[in-house]
């Protein structure tokens, strides 16, 4: 095959397409040339950790939002590759719940396994891309940054795996420019023990707001008020966390609120969420959406409509992850090598427009997850990616409703592999009372 794919990023979405072409070639398929252009110098994308913030050393914006002490948010068995089990990588059953460096750990595993590094440009940055309609290519300009030279090549398809948690969404409010504290957003976290003794504000009422109060609070914060813009998270709260309507302005060191209160604040951490980004993308080929379970324009939620050459990879908000991204990969990768035919632009946009109207009438987190499932299941039917959505789906189900009976308490149970059907050993420390995020200590199953 002497076609060209450009893959743009390579966190688990651009990983998960090189490793669904590298099992096609495996099993005999002729696939295309790839070359897969990473900005960062190592693989796994938010997963690969820095205590850079701002800028980094070449002088482009660090990607990682990824902070210490982060255990996963989701049961691993929610995220866990169809071809590639916990149980193989780790040579044991582990516990649901691992911090980060495990679940890079992971990550890293197959991609290694399945010798996809070769593929990989590190430290180059894609900087722009567009289409000729009279070539029917696109021309993919990037800079290698360590030797500070651009290049500009020629592709048959594009595959975006850029990522949509990296780049902040950044309100602000009347008085914040005179707060006499530490603000900053989510992006740039990344060591709870800094607010050891303080009083912070969280800004949002989603993951990010969710998770960055109950790890400040485990490691020493004196207060965490969160304040909430559309509805409060809600959850049964261990002492010393509070929700608020939103906070209206500031005062000096006073936060005042919608309701009427205040509160005497050190640090504001905005929990906003984050920007679908694509300054690289030419006009007709970005994708402009916010975070929903169904970005317009998209059939399948991967295949640009307006032209089905470009690929975008896990643009979802994001109940499943890995699988997905995975069921994603597997799907563009056999648009690409012919062996799906896409139907006409009508019947394209007639399924997106009914995915997208079945999403708008969502009225809670469990219909969220059956909608991602189903999502899921029509990607995979239609390739060889094997895996159990029933047994992720019953799992994501389960931890809804301990998140809901226990906050800090949730991360402490099993469940079960949609691989292997084992159940996860119970780990030795409980979550709230786990300190030490390393692999050795979780590995440590005494
Ligand atoms: C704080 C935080 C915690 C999370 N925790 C969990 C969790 O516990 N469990 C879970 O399942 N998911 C979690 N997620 C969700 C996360 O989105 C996915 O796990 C996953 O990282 C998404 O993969 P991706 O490949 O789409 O994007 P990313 O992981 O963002 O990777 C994108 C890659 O593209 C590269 N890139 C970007 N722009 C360019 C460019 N112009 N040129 C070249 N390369 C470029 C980046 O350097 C990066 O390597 C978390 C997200 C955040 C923000
Ligand atoms: N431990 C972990 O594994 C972990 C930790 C953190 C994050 N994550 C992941 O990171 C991803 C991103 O989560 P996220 O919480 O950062 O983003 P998000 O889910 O998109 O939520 C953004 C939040 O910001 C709020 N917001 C936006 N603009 C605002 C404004 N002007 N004023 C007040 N509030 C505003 C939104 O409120 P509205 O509801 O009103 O729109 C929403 O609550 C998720 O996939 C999550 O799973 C994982």
């Amino acid at each position: 095959m002497n076609k060209r794919v450009a893959i743009i990023g390579a966190g688990p979405c651009g990983l998960s397409q090189l490793r669904a072409f590298q099992q096609a070639e495996s099993n005999g398929a002729d696939i295309p040339e790839l070359v897969c252009f990473e900005r960062q110098s190592d693989w796994g994308g938010l997963w690969h950790y820095t205590w850079r913030t701002g800028l980094d050393e070449h002088g482009e914006p660090v990607h990682c939002s990824m902070y210490r002490y982060l255990w996963t948010n989701g049961p691993k068995e929610c995220l866990e590759f169809g071809d590639y089990s916990f149980e193989e990588h780790f040579g044991k059953p582990i516990p649901s719940f691992p911090p980060y460096a495990v679940l890079n750990n992971y990550i890293l595993g197959r991609a290694a396994k399945s010798d996809v590094r070769r593929y990989v440009r590190f430290s180059t940055a894609v900087r722009d891309v567009s289409y000729s309609e009279a070539s029917g290519r696109f021309t993919v300009r990037s800079t290698d940054l360590n030797a500070q030279t651009d290049q500009e090549e020629e592709f048959d398809h594009v595959i975006v795996a850029t990522g949509h948690f990296s780049v902040p969404n950044v309100p602000s409010f009347p008085g914040i420019d005179r707060f006499p504290g530490r603000v900053l957003h989510a992006h740039d976290f990344r060591d709870a023990l800094e607010f050891k003794g303080k009083r912070l504000l969280i800004v949002g009422g989603s993951y990010s707001a969710e998770d960055i109060a109950l790890q400040n609070l485990k490691y020493g914060a004196a207060s965490v008020t969160c304040t909430y813009r559309s509805g409060a998270m809600g959850f049964k709260w261990p002492e010393g966390i509070e929700e608020l309507p939103l906070v209206t302005k500031f005062e000096g060191n006073t936060a005042h609120f919608s309701d009427g209160s205040t509160r005497e604040i050190d640090v504001v951490i905005l929990c906003t969420g984050y920007k679908h980004h694509f300054p690289f993308m030419e006009d007709s080929l970005r994708l402009r959406t916010h975070n929903r379970l169904w970005p317009p324009g998209l059939y399948k939620g991967v295949v640009w409509i307006d032209n089905p050459k470009l690929a975008y990879l896990g643009m979802q908000d994001q109940y499943y992850t890995f699988s997905m991204f995975d069921a994603q990969a597997w799907y563009v990768r056999d648009v690409i090598l012919g062996r799906i035919a896409l139907p006409s632009r009508e019947e394209m946009e007639k399924d997106a427009v009914a995915w997208l109207a079945r999403e708008e009438a969502l009225e809670d987190p469990i219909q969220d997850i059956d909608y991602q499932t189903d999502y899921c299941k029509d990607l995979a039917a239609v390739t060889d990616y094997e895996m159990d959505w029933d047994v992720q789906s019953d799992n994501f189900k389960h931890w809804e409703h301990h998140k809901e009976e226990d906050i800090t308490g949730y991360r402490d149970h099993s469940h079960t592999s949609p691989v292997t059907g084992v159940t996860a050993p119970v780990h030795h420390t409980r979550w709230w009372e786990a300190l030490d995020d390393s692999l050795e200590t979780f590995m440590d199953t005494r």
